[in-house]
């Protein structure tokens, strides 16, 4: 049997993909224990899994650090990394979203010259070049980005929204949906030709327990 390391996504994935892959037949008792350890083992099953940081994810997956690897399909789009998406686990869900005050409205639609503060510089960009053609003033931040508008560095964010109830809470509306978003599982492409038996087999068992759901 091949040995496997997952690289799982710290936050808020981490529960849901715990659960998922345990129904699959993948669990780990030792990531249950609360400490500080970075890596943890189920030695039966010969898997490894570790937690990272989510853009850090496709890194380790596409050098082979990891051979599967579960992150919201918003990192993979910003990351741009080598690895074959193997599966959309469901859950995670949520959009990625231009937003900004209401009256932030008018300058997106005459594709005025604006500022977008975003986490997801590269997404940003590709929304505002490749399909608005508008030019935009890219300001990369790394968390709390509705700040941008509020406090007059940006005219508008691009964010992920889920509930919605960051933006209400800061006076700020949905004004563009770029994308629906959700958790997805990742490949090594090595891995997936040196362990083809081990990672399709893993691939139809977390299928099922999806379906199971
Ligand atoms: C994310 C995102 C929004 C919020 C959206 O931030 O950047 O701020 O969640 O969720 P909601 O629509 O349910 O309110 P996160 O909590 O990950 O923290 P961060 O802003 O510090 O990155």
């Amino acid at each position: 049997m091949d040995e496997l390391t997952i690289a799982l996504t710290k936050g808020r994935l981490a529960d849901q993909t715990m659960e998922l892959l345990e129904k699959a037949g993948y669990p780990c008792e030792e990531l249950k224990e609360e400490n500080r350890k970075l890596i943890f083992h189920n030695r039966d099953l010969k898997l490894n899994f570790f937690l990272s940081k989510g853009p850090d994810v496709p890194t380790y997956v596409e050098y082979g650090a990891a051979d599967i690897g579960i992150v919201g399909s918003d990192i993979i789009m910003e990351e741009n990394r080598r690895a074959y998406e193997v599966l959309d686990l469901g859950f995670g869900k949520c959009r990625m979203c231009v937003a900004g005050p209401e009256s932030a409205r008018d300058l997106l639609q005459h594709h005025e010259m604006i500022r977008v503060a975003s986490k997801y510089p590269g997404i940003a960009r590709e929304y505002f070049y490749n399909r608005k053609h508008q030019t935009v003033d890219i300001i990369k931040l790394n968390g709390s980005v509705e700040l941008g508008p509020i406090v007059g560095l940006s005219d508008v964010i691009v964010d992920i929204v889920e509930t919605g109830s960051t933006l209400k809470a800061n006076g700020l509306t949905v004004l563009e949906t770029i994308c629906d978003l959700s958790a997805r599982m990742i490949v090594n492409q090595v891995s997936m030709q040196m362990k083809t038996q081990r990672i399709q087999e893993m691939i139809t068992n977390v299928r099922r327990a999806l379906e199971d759901r």
